[in-house]
């Protein structure tokens, strides 16, 4: 394993193909992307890469091969598990797609977007909403989170009910291979046989298989009109037995419904400004719910209202609230939204992000925080996200005044944290689950699922990374442990 910085002369060619706007070695202008998202992984890098197109890219990726220097992707640098974090003995150069940001084509005929790995998921939800469509992905970090980044973790979130993951809605990818060869499969066909799909090997490969530059994406009609509602509920039971009835009542036509805790709701009232509770009275958990229709169909409001209006008289529902305007709707989405920032606002907490059978999730959710909380005394468990796709997010919070950052949080996390994550994550195993549903395995997750993976999974995977990058460069100690 490559251990040391890259020697000035090769950082020198590097300079000289990228010219002043495709590669720094400042610090000051490095620093920044060093660390994660979640400010708990701090890494190190000489020098940051921005090549201009795929061209520079594969350029960059050929001559880094050649030389044995390893390569860490990076777009918006949003990951939940370090994903784009370099290793912190600076062996890596960072390589961020931020300057790759075309649209390059939107095709209303076909239904697809061809996008650069730089792009912005909010740019490409208001590029596509101009030609009457929309990219139906959807998550608290839309704002920064690129389509390269997306597409290399499989991302999720919030409307994975209705049209799957990243990995349905991708029908194309262009990527630099480990060696600087260029794979063009961007061309969207709907149906292609040809062996091995690398679309798909490609999509969700966290960047150790190669640097996506460029997705076909599907692009669906724009919604016509939406209806957001906010219900309070005495299990997660009840939401899951609500999210069946709404199914059976309206087919397709939710695509959120997401829990929502009452102590996850009262972290973000507490935590972020302009917030308050959408019901009057005490519920221990929440649904919130968004339900959709094409142009010139029924305003979903009323299937939506008449499924809750039947809960609320037959006592499936405790009380529930429809917003009556963009503006109620935007604000229950942000409380949903905040519910990240509002637990890191108060303190340190063991996160995670597990799958385990739909029906099975309820009973988890309960005996699981029971379990937790009683080995580890003064945790409190917050089990929030997509009940309807069986993932939440686990999240286990230090006991009060442990900060969300700094040594004395860190040093939770290192000791207590572990303990608490092999819990948990033994727990979702047990239950026929994954330790990872949507955010990847990245660095925080590695040793995790490289004490948990089934052997054979992990073989095959090993075989496929050594058989494409055989000197392990691309985004190292990610995803695949060695
Ligand atoms: C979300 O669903 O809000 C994110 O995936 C959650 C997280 O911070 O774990
Ligand atoms: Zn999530």
């Amino acid at each position: 394993m490559v251990s040391s910085p890259p020697d000035p002369a090769f950082l020198e060619c590097l300079a000289n193909r990228l010219g002043p706007r495709g590669f720094t070695a400042d610090p000051a202008d490095i620093d920044p992307w060093t660390i994660d998202w979640r400010g708990r992984v701090r890494g190190s890098a000489v020098a940051l890469l921005s090549p201009a197109d795929t061209a520079e890219a594969a350029d960059i990726v050929a001559m880094c091969a050649a030389a044995g220097v390893p390569l860490v992707p990076q777009g918006g640098n949003t990951s939940m598990v370090a994903g784009a974090t370099p290793p912190a003995n600076g062996s890596a150069l960072i390589l961020s797609t931020r300057r790759m940001r075309a649209i390059r084509s939107i095709s209303a005929a076909d239904g697809v977007a061809v996008v650069e790995a730089g792009v912005v998921l909010a740019d490409l939800h208001d590029a596509a909403a101009v030609h009457g469509l929309r990219f139906p992905l959807s998550l608290a970090a839309k704002g920064s989170a690129t389509i390269g980044g997306l597409v290399s973790t499989n991302a999720g979130g919030t409307q994975v009910l209705r049209f799957g993951p990243m990995r349905s809605l991708v029908l194309g990818i262009e990527a630099v291979l480990p060696d600087g060869s260029r794979f063009d499969g961007l061309s969207a066909l709907r149906k292609d046989n040809r062996g091995y799909d690398l679309r798909q090997l490609l999509t969700g490969a966290e960047g150790t298989l190669g640097i996506v530059t460029a997705a076909s994406l599907r692009l669906v009609p724009a919604i016509g009109r939406r209806a957001v509602a906010w219900a309070g509920l005495d299990s997660p039971q009840a939401a899951l037995a609500l999210l069946r009835r709404l199914e059976a009542a309206t087919g397709e036509a939710v695509e959120s419904f997401e829990l929502v805790p009452d102590d996850a709701l009262d972290l973000v009232i507490r935590h972020i400004p302009g917030s308050r509770a959408p019901l009057g009275g005490a519920h221990r958990w929440h649904a919130l719910i968004e339900a959709t229709a094409p142009q010139g169909a029924a305003d979903p409001a009323d299937a939506l209202g008449q499924v809750l209006g039947q809960a609320m008289a037959d006592g499936g529902v405790g009380d529930a609230t429809i917003a009556a305007s963009e503006a109620q709707a935007e604000a229950l989405w942000r409380l949903r939204e905040s519910i990240s920032d509002a637990e890191r606002a108060d303190g340190m907490a063991a996160k995670h992000d597990i799958s385990v059978p739909v029906s099975a999730m309820p009973d988890f959710i309960l005996s699981a925080r029971v379990a937790v909380e009683a080995a580890f005394p003064g945790t409190r468990v917050i089990a929030f996200g997509h009940l309807g796709d069986g993932n939440v997010h686990f999240n286990v919070r230090a006991p009060a005044g442990i900060p969300a950052t700094g040594a004395e949080g860190m040093a939770w996390l290192a000791e207590t944290g572990a303990a608490v994550s092999r819990m948990v994550n033994d727990l979702t195993v047990a239950a026929g689950g994954s330790i990872s549903a949507e955010h990847g395995i990245g660095q925080t997750k590695l040793a995790e699922y490289a004490r948990l993976a089934d052997p054979a999974r992990l073989a095959a995977q090993q075989a496929i990374k050594a058989a494409l990058d055989p000197r392990w460069l691309m985004n190292p100690g990610k995803l695949v442990p060695r």
